[in-house]
């Protein structure tokens, strides 16, 4: 448990922290269709949906700089490369609205803004239920040339910036920013900048980075050492794996149990901190990305690791509870789920 005064004293350090989130920035774009005024196209004979609002959002590294905004970071940087096309447009303003910096988000004639487009389809009772999602993405490597340029975007920031997030969305290798010689080249600048926090978070290539912290969950970090049945690691088990990948690493490993919140390890130890028991349904979209937030700018605030974990599961006990949305928490939030957890007395 944290002190409060201790508590307070990092969650005020939230709006001193700047970082940059260097990865794949998507769009997630809900096209709402109303079934009722559905009809039938004269051409094909076939129906034609209705759409009567879009809603969009910042998705996959866009979902932690939207969860680090309403944190109230002091500045957010966003590093990759999207497409000079309509999506694109839309996630450059959404981003510019929670006052990201987009001076190194290249904009490309030659690539698609990744998108995923969902039908939202509108029911009887008011509510929405999602049909079969688009998903555009891209299929050929970005160039080396671009990686460059990318690469020199996040050098030229490492003066300015407390910490790098990143944000390794694309399964496929190779087909998103995080390339294996990115993520070679992300080794040697953390190796050589100690004074800059690098953070990665991966879907499927958690186990490839070197020499920065790394955030798997439970399955992620077993596969990491060629365990492929982790539902027989009990939490301890766990714990020993992520020191081990703390000591391969040479950086702290977070890895994060779902409901029962994180192991938070280094070389020498790993400290279970429990996750925040929230009632009521769950929508866990987006969870890992809220925690990295959280965890972030606590570590960077200064916290150690245990109290940087606590952050991490206040802020995703607070964007679960969010159905239907990846969700955001405020700062104001985060101390009430604190208070709410630990009581006032603290
Ligand atoms: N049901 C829950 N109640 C409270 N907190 C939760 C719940 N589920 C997840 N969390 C919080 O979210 C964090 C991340 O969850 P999880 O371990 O499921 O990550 P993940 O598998 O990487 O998720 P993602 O699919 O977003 O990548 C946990 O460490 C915990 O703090
Ligand atoms: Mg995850």
């Amino acid at each position: 448990m944290m002190e409060q005064d201790r508590f307070l004293e990092v969650l005020d350090g939230f709006s001193r922290v700047r970082l940059a989130v260097i990865g794949d920035f998507f769009l997630d774009q809900y096209l709402v269709i109303d079934p009722a005024l559905a009809e039938t196209s004269l051409e094909t004979g076939l129906e034609a949906h209705q759409v009567v609002a879009i809603r969009h959002s910042p998705g996959a590294a866009g979902t932690v700089t939207s969860n680090l905004a309403a944190l109230q970071v002091g500045a957010i940087h966003a590093v990759g490369a999207i497409g000079d096309d309509g999506h694109g447009y839309e996630l450059r303003q959404d981003l510019q609205r929670c006052g990201v910096a987009l001076g190194h988000l290249l904009v490309l004639d030659d690539i698609f803004t990744p998108t995923y487009t969902k039908p939202m389809v509108i029911q009887p009772d008011g509510g929405e239920v999602e049909a079969s999602r688009l998903d555009l993405r891209n299929r050929r490597p970005l160039s080396e040339a671009v990686l460059d340029r990318v690469m020199a975007g996040l050098e030229t920031l490492l003066p300015e910036v407390d910490g790098v997030i990143i944000a390794d969305q694309v399964a496929e290798p190779n087909l998103g920013v995080i390339t294996d010689t990115v993520r070679e080249r992300l080794a040697d600048l953390a190796a050589a900048h100690p004074q800059v926090l690098f953070f990665a978070d991966s879907r499927a290539h958690i186990g490839d980075f070197r020499q920065v912290i790394i955030k798997p969950n439970r399955r992620e970090a077993a596969l990491c050492l060629g365990v492929e049945d982790e539902a027989e690691a009990g939490t301890e088990a766990l714990g020993g794996m992520g020191q081990e990948l703390a000591r391969r690493n040479g950086r702290p490993v977070f890895i994060t149990l779902g409901p029962e919140g994180m192991l938070a390890c280094d070389a020498e130890s790993a400290t279970h901190v429990p996750g925040i028991s929230v009632e009521g349904p769950t929508d866990i979209v987006g969870a890992g990305d809220s925690a990295t937030a959280g965890t972030v700018l606590a570590l960077c605030a200064g916290a150690n690791l245990a109290d940087s974990a606590l952050f991490g599961n206040l802020v995703a006990s607070i964007t679960v509870q969010q159905i239907g949305a990846t969700g955001t928490a405020s700062p104001s939030q985060v101390l009430q789920r604190y208070l709410d957890t630990f009581g006032a007395g603290a």
